[in-house]
């Protein structure tokens, strides 16, 4: 689909075949992003990686990020972090017992706390004041003067992170964390493109919007498709019951049913339903000219619903990908959750990681209700309207407490 606003063209893609082509075959002609206005103000004049242009910058920023805060590595050495956040979440879900909760609130806060300490140490920080009350996408849609405003207050918070001589060790264990190793890096004068506090706050806030957000969504999707499906959830929480109690720990490596139901949720529910991309110059795509600087957008919302790719694509059915050699990295163009090609989602382990262990707490410790006068076929499913697909509505549920010996 082709629209034309103004003086810009925006391509909408809605097919696997074209998708290939845009992702994969022509990379890197489509690895840039489209800017706006409130990108601009909001990532620092595009200092942050995911609406940085594709060039070195971005990919010295991306390098950094992996090594330090999103690696498999890394990702298994905060473990403990994650645990313990979760553990919280759970203690404080059993002291409602009774009550509805709005768990959308409570995952948003553990999600929040536990990338902060991962990402900035012990300490705190106000950027989960911030967000995800206005969350960063949802900024798009704003006007120049809340925008500034905006920033403003983003500057308050951050230039109190980055004041440099205040931190140092501040990692969970004593070690350096994102935040100390950016200002280690710039003052050494090594990298290639130096960097300033600006282009680190950029990225650290970045970091904080996307581990929070995207994983947030995920959890409340997945939990309101279960409480949709409730054969769904009983096989889920089987599964979670019998695994932690024989294994006695709550490691979620071998919660395969889980797996699926996450790979399910991701599918009807893309955080990021439109790949935004914008071309470097002037190609041809199916035939089509498009011109530089066309915006891109690949419309994953449709692909992962489309009949033609999808047995009854409407319905939750995680089966669908047992034995099934569709997976998660971007190969499978009917298929894109984290995206494709150079720009995907550097989030990916992180992400995943982050998703599993709560929501199999969830089900390994309650068992859960919808509150009066809701019922499974009224459950509210819109999705908010913008460039993330997040629930519209807060999940309210009642939480029933199993006795258990794991986690608390
Ligand atoms: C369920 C979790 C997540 C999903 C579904 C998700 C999805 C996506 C998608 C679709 C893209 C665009 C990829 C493309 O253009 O091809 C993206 C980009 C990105 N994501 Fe994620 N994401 C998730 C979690 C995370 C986490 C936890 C982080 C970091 C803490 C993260 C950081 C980023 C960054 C920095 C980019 C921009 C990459 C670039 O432009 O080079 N994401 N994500």
């Amino acid at each position: 689909m082709h629209l034309k606003l103004g003086e810009t063209s925006t391509i909408v893609v809605s097919s696997p075949k074209i998708a290939k082509e845009v992702l994969k075959t022509s990379d890197p002609t489509f690895a840039a992003r489209p800017g706006t206005l409130a990108l601009e103000i909001i990532s620092y004049n595009h200092a942050a990686i995911s609406f940085s242009p594709h060039n070195d910058y971005w990919r010295q920023m991306r390098r950094i990020c992996i090594i330090e805060l999103l690696s498999a590595k890394q990702v298994k050495s905060f473990g403990s972090i994650r645990n313990d956040e979760v553990l919280n979440l759970v203690k404080s879900i059993r002291s409602s017992a009774g009550k509805p909760i709005n768990l959308t609130e409570k995952i948003i806060s553990t999600m929040s706390a536990t990338t902060c300490r991962v990402a900035f140490g012990k300490g705190g920080f106000d950027l989960a004041d911030l967000f995800p009350s206005s969350t960063m996408l949802k900024t798009l849609s704003w006007n120049k003067l809340k925008l500034l405003a905006m920033r403003r207050k983003l500057d308050e918070i951050l230039d109190d992170q980055t004041g440099d001589s205040k931190r140092k060790g501040n990692g969970e264990f004593g070690n350096e964390d994102l935040v100390d190793v950016f200002l280690r890096i710039k003052e050494s004068g090594e990298l290639q493109f130096p960097i300033d506090n600006d282009k680190i706050k950029a990225v650290i806030s970045e970091m904080f919007s996307a581990g929070t957000e995207s994983s947030s969504s995920t959890i409340n999707w997945t939990m309101a498709e279960l409480m949709r499906n409730p054969s769904v959830m009983a096989k889920a929480q089987a599964e979670a019951r019998e695994t932690f109690n024989r294994q006695k720990t709550t490691d979620t490596q071998n919660l395969k049913y889980l797996k699926l139901v996450i790979k399910e949720t991701l599918r009807l529910h893309s955080p990021l339903p439109l790949i935004p991309r914008a071309s470097r110059e002037d190609c041809e795509v199916n035939g089509y000219f498009i011109p530089a600087n066309a915006k891109v957008f690949v419309n994953t919302w449709e692909i992962e619903r489309d009949p033609k790719y999808w047995t009854n694509p409407e319905s939750f059915q995680p089966e669908r990908f047992e034995n099934n050699p569709i997976d998660l990295t971007g190969n499978n163009f009917e298929y894109l959750p984290f995206g494709s090609g150079r720009r995907i989602c550097p989030g990916l382990t992180f992400g995943l990681t982050g998703v599993e262990l709560p929501l199999a707490q969830l089900l390994y410790n309650f068992n859960w209700k919808l509150p009066e006068g809701i019922s499974l076929d009224n459950l509210n499913m819109i999705e908010n309207s913008g460039m993330t697909a997040s629930r519209k509505e807060d999940l309210y549920l009642f939480a029933d407490p199993f006795p258990n010996d794991f986690s608390s």
